[in-house]
């Protein structure tokens, strides 16, 4: 009886020590993940939208080398994790608009998800598996991916069968997409084309055609460009009847890719409450993060120590990544839109432009700061600034619902075109694209480019970006004083019925707060650590 007890006594200190174990991890996690009701209700509303008699198929992105036998941290298929909450690859979900009448009962999505291996999970990390899946997603038809391809689901019923493109490097996806193309008829187009021709037919719209023309002039001018059926007449002829025909014949074509990046527009573009809250995470870190850079700004520091000092900020708030690769672009650098390279080593007494901003549980923020790494806006660097923050202030009291999308940027060029004639850095106006090459603004969440609906008008609940920018590269045709300034000031905000709500609050945006910001004391003045040897 006594050696029971001990046993039983001993059982029960490690059942309590295991439990207080568990629990102490679970107490040390985040707990403001969506839920798996969230990801339900999505699968709902996009049923909803699903024509009659369709499924949509949603694959998981493949994994991507970083170097031999070592991948990039994976990064899910937002729109994967939108409709379900899974992380992981190797897996496709299929969503029925209508229930299915299975062998082992009624269905209205199957779920076919990466495998348990206990020895891989050693190495690379825990996986869900099929049990996890339904205990932990909420899903009931969930299988392992192994068995897609013999999977009983024919998908050749349908009448529409909505899926996304299919990347031109199928790495670890590839025996899904296979099986995929064995049970549907999956058009075929050179990958490379398709996606221009996918891009210009779903964001493509009568605003914007002159910067799709200037974005893929090297490719226009090749022949499987200018050949092709699709893209060939609107390269020789690019207006909004040319546009519309592209649009009509895809979606002839490829009406499942077309249906498909529609419903993902309506669904994605306008964020749920949860998302909202998600979002105003991730800026309000990102906000935080760029004001601590502008403390602690010096013109002995590097573009690279910069950078490093929001990945603290943002990791100290535990955003698990940033949105997209940092831009911490001195002077000259500051003029190259995506600049990434980030390796001056002293950024001197330069205007710094740095695009930075965190992933905070998958959604992204999208913030840049334009800041005198000596504390001193000069007089040419100030007016570029003051005309792009005027520009930027003029676009939020349009940012309301209703208001159509191309007003934003018909108004950015319009107040950049004549601040630019004002300073005399161009004559006529039609030449404000020279100093200011993209658009104002994008839906940004899962994607820091969001999918949203981007030809019609703002909706409540959508949420953008408003990013001005004005760059003047060496060798421009103005005067050599306003050389190598480049500005941009980027900041998120919620479209609301009157009005829209800024997120980006607590990172100074006038130059008198920006100058003011970097005078100050940051806890980053302290650092010190010892030279190399
Ligand atoms: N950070 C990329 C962009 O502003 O669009
Ligand atoms: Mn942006
Ligand atoms: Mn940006």
């Amino acid at each position: 009886m006594k050696i029971y007890k001990t046993i039983f006594v001993a059982a029960l200190t490690c059942v309590v020590s295991i439990r207080s174990f568990s629990q102490t991890i679970s107490a040390s996690l985040p707990k403001d993940y969506l839920t798996k009701e969230f990801h339900a209700g999505r699968r709902d509303a996009l049923r909803k939208l699903m024509p009659d008699n369709s499924v949509t198929v949603i694959f998981a992105y493949p994994e991507r080398v970083f170097s031999r036998d070592v991948n990039y941290a994976y990064h899910p298929n937002p729109d994967l994790y939108y409709f379900s909450g899974y992380k992981e690859t190797s897996a496709v979900l299929l969503i029925f608009k209508d229930t299915q009448h299975g062998q082992d009962g009624d269905y209205n999505e199957l779920f076919f998800v990466q495998s348990r291996d206990p020895q891989r999970e050693q190495w690379t990390g825990r996986r869900l598996g099929v049990e996890g899946v339904k205990s932990k997603l909420g899903f009931s038809k969930v299988y392992n991916s192994e068995e897609f391809a013999n999977s009983p689901v024919d998908l050749k019923k349908f009448s529409t069968v909505l899926y996304d493109g299919i990347p031109e490097d199928e790495g670890n996806m590839k025996g899904l997409y296979n099986a995929f193309r064995n049970k549907v008829n999956v058009p075929e187009m050179d990958k490379d084309v398709q996606e221009v021709v996918s891009m210009i037919a779903q964001r493509g719209n009568p605003g914007n055609i002159g910067r799709i023309m200037t974005y893929f002039k090297g490719k226009f001018e090749q022949p499987e460009y200018k050949d092709n059926e699709f893209l060939g007449p609107f390269i020789n002829k690019p207006d909004s009847i040319s546009l519309a025909e592209l649009k009509s014949k895809y979606n002839a074509r490829f009406g499942g890719l077309a249906a498909y990046a529609d419903e993902m527009n309506a669904l994605r573009g306008v964020k749920q409450p949860e998302e909202v809250e998600l979002v105003k995470k991730a800026v309000e870190i990102s906000s935080i993060a760029h004001a601590e850079v502008m403390r602690a700004i010096k013109p002995g520091m590097s573009e690279r120590e910069l950078q490093g000092i929001f990945e603290y900020v943002h990791k100290k708030y535990g955003a698990e990544d940033e949105g997209y690769p940092p831009i911490v672009g001195a002077g000259a650098n500051g003029c190259i839109l995506h600049y990434e390279e980030n390796n001056v080593t002293e950024v001197n007494n330069q205007l710094v432009l740095m695009d930075v901003a965190a992933e905070y549980h998958g959604y992204s923020a999208d913030v840049t700061r334009t800041v005198p790494a000596n504390g001193k806006f000069t007089e040419e660097q100030k007016a570029i600034y003051q005309l792009v923050y005027d520009a930027q202030e003029e676009v939020f009291k349009l940012c309301k619902d209703g208001v159509p999308y191309s007003q934003l940027e018909d108004k950015t060029e319009e107040i950049l075109a004549n601040g630019l004639i004002k300073l005399g850095i161009i004559s006529k106006a039609e030449d404000v694209r020279t100093y200011y090459p993209h658009g104002v603004s994008h839906h940004m969440g899962l994607d820091v480019h969001d999918k949203g609906e981007y030809g019609k008008p703002l909706k409540e609940n959508m949420i953008i970006t408003v990013e001005p920018g004005i760059y003047i590269p060496a060798g421009s045709k103005c005067d050599k004083k306003w050389w190598d300034i480049g500005v941009r000031i980027e900041d998120d905000v919620v479209i609301g019925k009157d009005k829209c709500t800024l997120l980006s609050i607590d990172a100074p945006r006038k130059w008198q707060d920006v100058e003011k910001m970097v005078a100050d004391r940051s806890i980053f003045d302290l650092a010190k650590f010892p030279p190399l040897k």
